[in-house]
């Protein structure tokens, strides 16, 4: 590698800096998402009406698009209380049954990253998910016998970013699935106005739509992104966000006109330069850029492919047309036929 700077990072895996003040409370402030936010409100609507717990739910798709927000937001809506945990912080039968028995009458309880769920805990997690029971084995061999504890009736809410990696039996046991899906310029511009006014930051309609343009349609980088340039304001402005202020303080964080970072430019660059476009594998690819490459496979990736800057495919990824183009790099395919011709790649 070399002695440079590291790249600066606006996005990343984690929700650290999230704002808990803005976080929206209820269904009616949690912007776009419609057709998920129409189904979810029946289903809620009509489990209340029954006195019923709701299916079980699961919500996949990258990160920061707003999954542990609608956990919460499910539970507000169904006015009941709501246990938060991760896959890997339920270790084994024991901890599944200390959080299962906690739970009151159509209680929620918020798994994140369902996927990490270890083999076992996953298992005894099906009968209670089916029938609100659960099995504990205690000794082994012929001298094992099974306590089935009783559960209240609940509602589990599974989030991954990885939804490939569920089994199919514990995917199949989710009434209600949901993948979240990039955000469209109008919701996150109104997300940014909200979250303005919430703390207290002028910003201009124009300010906004020009952060929003840039926010990888995620409303966490949007909101990290007003942020600093709420900084930015402040310093080198008089405070107010307007469209000026915005370009000046995106370009000076490196953020571009579509929204990529120095990461998603070096990531595209390598590929169109020194794999000739591609097809070059994940493994190799994070290696070279000095990443992890699930952080590349589920933060950075969805949204080059979304964008279209970016394939995947069984040998690889691969660079395109339009990155080649937004990059101000020959497209290598076009002089030595070296890149499989991508499909006509989606404008935004
Ligand atoms: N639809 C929305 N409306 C308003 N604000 C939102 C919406 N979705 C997300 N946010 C805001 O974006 C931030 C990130 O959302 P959240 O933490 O729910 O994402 P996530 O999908 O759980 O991400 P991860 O996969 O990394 O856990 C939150 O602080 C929340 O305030
Ligand atoms: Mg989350």
């Amino acid at each position: 590698m070399t002695d440079e700077t590291p790249p600066l990072r606006i996005v990343s895996a984690t929700g650290d800096d999230d704002d808990d003040s803005v976080r929206p409370r209820r269904l009616a402030d949690y912007v776009g998402q419609e057709n998920i936010k129409d189904q979810l409100s029946i289903a809620i609507a009509a489990s209340r009406a029954r006195g019923d717990a709701l299916d079980h739910v699961l919500l996949h798709g990258p990160p920061g698009l707003g999954k542990t927000t609608l956990s919460r937001i499910i539970a507000a809506e169904l006015g009941v209380q709501i246990k938060t945990t991760s896959g890997p912080a339920v270790e084994h039968q024991g901890a599944l049954a200390s959080l299962l028995t906690q739970l009151g009458t159509r209680d929620v309880v918020f798994v994140d990253e369902i996927h990490r769920l270890n083999r076992l805990v996953e298992e005894s997690l099906y009968p209670a998910m089916e029938d609100y029971v659960l099995d504990i084995v205690s000794g082994r061999g012929a001298m094992s016998s099974v306590l089935r504890l009783p559960l209240k009736r609940f509602t589990l809410i599974g989030a991954t970013t990885r939804a490939a990696l569920l089994t199919a039996p514990l995917r199949d046991r989710f009434g209600l699935q949901f993948r979240l899906e990039f955000y469209d310029l109008e919701s996150i511009r109104k997300l940014l106005v909200r979250a303005a006014r919430v703390m207290k930051i002028a910003i201009e309609d124009l300010g906004a739509s020009e952060i929003a343009r840039r926010s990888r349609r995620t409303p966490r980088v949007a909101l990290r992104l007003l942020r600093r340039v709420r900084d930015y304001a402040q310093v080198m402005a008089d405070g107010v966000i307007t469209l000026s202020v915005a370009r000046d303080a995106l370009d000076a964080l490196g953020v571009d006109h579509v929204g990529l970072d120095d990461l998603d430019r070096q990531l595209l660059t390598l590929l169109l330069t020194r794999f000739k476009g591609g097809p070059a594998g994940l493994e190799t690819l994070a290696a070279t850029v000095g990443e992890e490459s699930d952080t590349l496979q589920d933060v950075y990736e969805p949204y080059l492919i979304q964008q279209g800057f970016l394939q995947r495919t069984p040998r690889g990824r691969i660079a395109t047309e339009m990155a080649a183009a937004h990059l101000g790099i020959p497209y290598p395919g076009a002089a030595t036929g070296g890149v499989e011709p991508p499909a006509q790649p989606r404008l935004w």
